[in-house]
């Protein structure tokens, strides 16, 4: 059985929708979230899984927060960090630390539109696909090895508020997935980039 340690900071639909895929292989040790507030903490009690909350606005700074977060989450043993709508900014020491086994799920087609706010600028910018990234966590914000992406297509009539939605629907289908192959042990990072095996690629005759 591997180890996730699941990290969410809110509603945790997507820490629900690893928890109902039931991965083969996979248990759910911990759900840790750092408001005290999380909605998605309920969901994890109701399911009997222990939860944690390591709330950031007790520590002075950035590293001792993260290191409290560590301590915490090496309590449960992990083989996969998994960030679920974690909205903290994590330090190098922190991603170091957990290289390899920390992941995460932003919601746009990575490299666009890193960062906060994603669906309102991808209208703002005209874009007429969106979508939805799963990738390996690195120092840099949001720039990690991608190991899976969904797209949406975004239409005249959406607002942030009907594209955020479509988005997340596709959200809870990829990141199971992500998890999944990484629990199969079926990917690794080369030259930077995932590949998963037994996924098709463009060798194998798309044209
Ligand atoms: C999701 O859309 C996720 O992609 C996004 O927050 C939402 C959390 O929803 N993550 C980020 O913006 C990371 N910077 P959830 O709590 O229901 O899973």
């Amino acid at each position: 059985q591997k180890n996730l340690v699941i990290l969410i900071s809110g509603r945790g639909s997507n820490m629900e929708a690893i928890v109902r895929a039931a991965i083969p292989g996979a248990r759910v040790a911990a759900v840790i979230a750092n408001r005290p507030d999380s909605a998605g903490l309920a969901f994890a009690e109701s399911h009997g899984i222990p939860t944690a909350v390591v709330d950031h606005k007790l520590f002075a700074d950035r590293s001792s927060f993260d290191k409290a977060l560590a301590e915490t989450i090496d309590g449960f043993s992990p083989d996969l960090v998994v960030l679920a709508g974690f909205m903290r900014v994590l330090t190098g020491e922190f991603v170091d630390h957990y290289a390899g086994r920390l992941i995460n799920i932003h919601p746009s087609l990575l490299p666009s539109f890193p960062g906060l706010h994603t669906h309102q600028r991808a209208l703002e910018a005209g874009v007429r696909v969106h979508g939805a990234t799963v990738h390996y966590v690195t120092a840099d914000l949001d720039c990690g090895p991608i190991i899976i992406q969904a797209v949406v297509p975004v239409s005249d009539t959406d607002d942030e508020k009907s594209l955020s939605a479509r988005v997340l629907r596709l959200e809870h289908q990829i990141y199971p997935q992500a998890v999944r192959w990484i629990v199969e042990g079926r990917t690794r990072i080369d030259a930077g980039r995932v590949k998963v095996e037994g996924v098709r690629t463009a060798e194998e005759g798309w044209t």
